[in-house]
């Protein structure tokens, strides 16, 4: 198979281009690094299986040769980037849906399109499954990332309905590893990177609000399975262990050896008190569920974070 993947240089999307080579099809990376780092895709830079289009998805493009399958990851995908962000990233899950959508129907491929726990907004069910249609805020700040998402969304099913398309839609929860930026505003990252820098934790709010938080190597299983699958989703792919954010803080605290102390803000608006996906639908469907638990999912990011900040071990 020949796959194109938006957001190639991403967090996600890098580790999706290694899964996708290392089955042996080859991979067209896109991105115009917004939010992306040369760096995530660097090792694939001499292999005759991977292309590389540096490009706005937002703006329209045609890719040369047949593409089997087309997987929209490019959007900011932190706060901290869509709020710098709110027009681009409107535009990516807008514009750039449509384009990446136009080049699936053009090439005959199956799309997927990455979409988030978000379109849940600050849920009034819990654990969500796909069923709930959620609880945004259609003119907070964070708007503009949850309803770019729930455009995608519509967008795909229009695709699906309109023109027959094998067009999937997977709704990705927090997920960390190696190769998120040290400075992208991520709980996980925040507090390994402040840990790792002997400065204060910040906690907002008592730090009571749950997250569930999935390994990226989980993450790409599952998103790579739906791919390959006959379901079109939406299908949340993350993980239903839940933790407290001072919870996490906590373990970070512990793996990394770190005499940080903790330090409370107030909580930012539309900011979510819980987030837990119910996974029945991908444990039954495509048989899949999270494999690595939080403290080995750490170990493994801070070992990665140790490494980008030469901090001694
Ligand atoms: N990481 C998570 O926990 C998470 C959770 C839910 C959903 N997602 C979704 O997964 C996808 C990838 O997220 P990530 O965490 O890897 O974020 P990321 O910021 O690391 O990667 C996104 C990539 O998209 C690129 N990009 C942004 N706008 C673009 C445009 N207009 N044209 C081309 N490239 C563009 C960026 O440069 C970056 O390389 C996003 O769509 C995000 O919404 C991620």
């Amino acid at each position: 198979m020949r796959v194109l993947i938006t957001g190639a240089a991403g967090f996600l999307g890098s580790h999706l281009c290694d899964r996708f080579l290392n089955d042996g099809h080859s991979v067209v990376g896109l991105d115009n690094f917004l939010t992306g780092n040369p760096e995530n895709i660097a090792h694939l830079g001499n292999r005759s299986d991977f292309e590389f289009v540096e490009h706005n998805i937002s703006r329209n493009i045609s890719i040369a040769g047949p593409i089997d399958g087309v997987l929209h990851f490019a959007s900011p995908a932190s706060p901290i980037d869509y709020l710098a962000h709110p027009i681009a990233t409107l535009e990516v899950g807008a514009m750039g849906t449509h384009h990446a959508l136009g080049i699936a129907k053009a090439k005959g491929a199956r799309f997927l399109v990455a979409s988030t726990s978000e379109v849940y907004g600050d849920p009034l069910v819990h654990p969500q499954p796909e069923s709930y249609w959620g609880n945004v805020n259609p003119i907070g700040p964070r708007a503009v990332y949850d309803e770019a998402k729930r455009f995608a969304e519509a967008m795909t099913m229009a695709y699906r309905r309109t023109h027959g398309m094998d067009a999937k839609i997977v709704r990705i929860f927090n997920t960390y590893g190696p190769r998120m930026r040290p400075n992208d505003g991520r709980v996980v990252s925040n507090f390994v990177v402040q840990a790792l820098s002997g400065i204060p934790l910040t906690v907002y709010g008592e730090g009571q609000q749950t997250r569930s938080f999935c390994f990226v190597d989980d993450e790409v299983e599952g998103i790579y399975r739906l791919f390959l699958s006959k379901e079109a989703g939406p299908i949340n792919i993350g993980n239903p262990n839940e933790f407290t954010i001072s919870q996490l803080a906590t373990l970070v605290l512990e793996i990394t050896g770190s005499k940080s102390r903790i330090d409370v803000q107030p909580l930012p608006e539309d900011d979510p008190r819980v987030r837990k996906p119910d996974i029945t639908r991908a444990r039954t469907l495509l048989g899949w569920e999270p494999r690595i638990q939080l403290r080995e999912g750490l170990e493994r990011t801070i070992a990665y974070f140790r490494q980008q900040l030469a901090v001694p071990v």
